[in-house]
């Protein structure tokens, strides 16, 4: 029998005023899995996680996480369950220093009694954000937001995290410190689910992925199989 993913989504519907954003949109991710779902400009990426993050309610399909349904949950109650997402525009809170962000994102319950030792450890993966405590987030550079945001999310000590086009508006060298610390994280066993339109860079070090196209999801395989596949080279490699 397979094993029960840690989160799956199933036939799920998301629609704004009317116009469809997702449609009959399934999904699985097991337990230390890199999952990447890509996808262009408007194709659902955001909707995906904002509905799984609880801040989106979708109108039709079910999403359980270890089972169990969350669908109608609010946003705290699911950062509760260790699902951290990583935002599209990193959404730090700018005039409150690097240190308070961290804070804050030490503030769930299932993190709040390991708060200094796991600020430590944010410190340790981001020298830069240790030198820049107390400086105020509006201030630091966009590599630098991505990483407090990164930090911020491992603050809750998170089963998963959602990251949302994490390379989006960095430098190709950023882009590459940023893909690496995707990478890291997984390999501290973290399950990852990455949405990107950076097709090239996220197959490349996911285990599987999903490809999102007007809501839907029109093709999955392997990092490596959809890395070669004559479609997904043709329409988002440029090959
Ligand atoms: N808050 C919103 N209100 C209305 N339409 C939205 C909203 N957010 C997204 N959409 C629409 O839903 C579709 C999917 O958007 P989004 O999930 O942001 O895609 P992606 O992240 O892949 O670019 C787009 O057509 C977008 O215009
Ligand atoms: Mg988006």
């Amino acid at each position: 029998m397979a094993k029960e993913p840690l989160l799956a989504v199933e036939g799920l519907n998301v629609g704004y005023a009317g116009s469809a954003a997702l449609n009959d949109v399934s999904l699985a991710v097991q337990a230390e899995e890199l999952i990447c779902v890509i996808g262009a400009n408007g194709a659902g990426k955001t909707s995906l996680i904002r509905t799984i993050a609880g801040i989106v309610c979708p109108t039709r399909g079910r999403i359980a996480w270890r089972g169990r349904d969350i669908v109608g949950m609010s946003p705290w109650e699911i950062c509760e369950l260790g699902i951290a997402q990583v935002a599209e525009g990193r959404e730090v809170f700018p005039n409150l220093s690097v240190e308070d962000n961290l804070l804050i994102g030490g503030s769930l319950k299932r993190a709040r009694g390991r708060r200094d030792a796991n600020l430590r450890r944010v410190y340790e993966l981001f020298p830069r954000l240790d030198e820049r405590r107390r400086q105020s987030a509006g201030t630091l550079s966009g590599g630098e937001q991505q990483m407090l945001a990164i930090g911020r999310a491992m603050m809750s000590e998170p089963e998963m995290i959602m990251f949302d086009e994490p390379s989006i508006g960095l430098s190709p060298a950023l882009t590459t410190v940023m893909f690496d610390v995707v990478k890291k994280l997984h390999s501290h066993r973290i399950t990852i689910l990455l949405v990107e339109q950076n097709v090239a860079s996220s197959l490349a070090i996911g285990d599987r992925g999903y490809v999102l196209e007007n809501g839907s999801i029109v093709l999955e395989g392997t990092g490596a199989g959809l890395l070669s596949n004559q479609d997904v080279r043709r329409a988002y490699l440029g090959l």
